[in-house]
């Protein structure tokens, strides 16, 4: 017999649909039309037009979004891709996925948990041909600075824009910093409809490629074939199924109608969330100094300052019912990468992994359950 599931009372995540959500996607099953169409059409003119994008090609996943992204770059056989190791492992997967080495980059610290540009820096060679810096927890990394450097030495900058739709850096969106922006729209999400993705950019180029790529270089698809346009097709390079379809796009233009109010709601959770934690000793609250409004607010992430804790305060946690996960363990630890890649250090990064906890966050989250999350995590921390 299946062990019956038991979920914590407090979830690191909970996603509410509202009837107009279910609405939409159910006219869409009604519609008889259910891959790639004019839904998807529609939904990538709304996120462009969000973004202040040129282009938007909607995907499967935000792993597909950064294979297309290190593809259309140029990325090869060869080649490096500087990525952070603190991230999901898709940020470096995607770079093999090409056969490209991903080169493994610090963060600046456990205050600010982003791509380091020094380190960046040190580490491009002449085999360097993209650079991807990831918004970690829907805070602005230093996009301005790796673009100039980037610029300066002919390499792309790609941005993982998993944790930010909606993110800002000096007024201009997430995403829309380097030649081209991944996004993800995973269950656990900021704008999640279970699985998704999406890559934006403005270069006319990199957008039909991705374009392209995405429905197996076919030089058209099932929907132009659908309306009459054409009856036949070529295949003018080896593409991928990395489509996305109609449902889960009629569900992300519904759910993008209320991306801002959501976010609104994330960015008066993480102050207040900023304010309790403020109190709770032997903890550091990365980016407690940013400035919420021109974050996603996608997570909130702790670190506990003392080494060697982590499972204690997560297992004293879980206890009382409140779910934390670790946002991320380090990717040059993963048997699969250590094996690769043995001699990748990264001390700052590591002692992050070390030491990170994610703690319960998502709009309709009650004053009441950030209150028991505070109390409960300043009592384990002390034990
Ligand atoms: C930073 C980051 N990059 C990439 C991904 C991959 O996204 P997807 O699950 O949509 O492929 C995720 C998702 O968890 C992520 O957090």
């Amino acid at each position: 017999m299946a062990t019956p599931q038991t979920f914590p009372e407090l979830p690191l995540f909970d996603l509410r649909l509202e009837p107009q959500d279910l609405e939409a996607v159910a006219a869409t099953l009604r519609s008889g039309w259910l891959t790639l169409g004019p839904r998807t059409a529609e939904f990538e003119e709304a996120f462009a037009a969000h973004l202040g994008s040129r282009h938007a090609i909607a995907l499967s996943s935000c792993t597909a979004a950064l294979h297309l992204a290190y593809l259309t770059a140029g990325v090869g056989p060869g080649d490096e891709v500087i990525v952070p190791s603190f991230t999901f492992v898709a940020t470096a997967a995607a770079a093999l996925y090409c056969g490209a080495t991903p080169v493994f980059a610090e963060i600046v610290s456990r205050k600010t948990p982003s791509l380091d540009p020094e380190d960046v820096e040190r580490r491009i060679t002449p085999r360097t041909k993209a650079v991807c810096v990831v918004h970690y927890a829907g805070y602005a990394a230093a996009a301005d600075r790796l673009k100039e450097l980037c610029d300066a030495k002919g390499i792309a900058l790609i941005e993982d824009v998993a944790h930010a739709p909606s993110a800002s850096l000096g007024g201009r969106k997430l995403g829309t910093w380097g030649l081209s922006g991944a996004f993800s729209f995973f269950s656990n999400k900021v704008l999640s409809v279970g699985e998704g993705g999406l890559l934006c950019t403005d270069s006319d180029e990199v957008a039909a490629l991705a374009r392209s790529l995405r429905s197996h270089s076919m030089t058209s698809g099932t929907w132009d074939r659908h309306t009459g346009r054409t009856d036949t097709y070529d295949v003018t390079a080896l593409g991928y199924n990395y489509r996305l379809d109609e449902p889960r796009a009629a569900l992300l233009l519904s759910r993008l109608n209320r991306l801002e109010a959501e976010i609104t709601r994330r960015r008066e959770l993480t102050l207040r969330y900023r304010e309790l934690l403020a109190e709770v000793e032997g903890i550091i609250v990365p980016f407690e100094d940013a400035d919420v409004a021109s974050s996603s607010c996608y997570v909130l992430p702790i670190m506990i300052e003392e080494d060697g804790r982590q499972a204690q305060v997560s297992s004293r946690l879980r206890e009382r019912g409140i779910q934390t996960s670790i946002f991320y363990p380090s990717i040059h630890h993963f048997s699969a990468y250590r094996e690769r890649f043995p001699d990748v250090s990264l001390p700052v990064t590591e002692l992050a992994s070390r030491t990170e906890l994610t703690l319960p966050f998502y709009p309709h989250m009650s004053g009441a359950d950030q209150d028991r999350v505070a109390q409960a995590l300043a009592e384990a921390v002390a034990e």
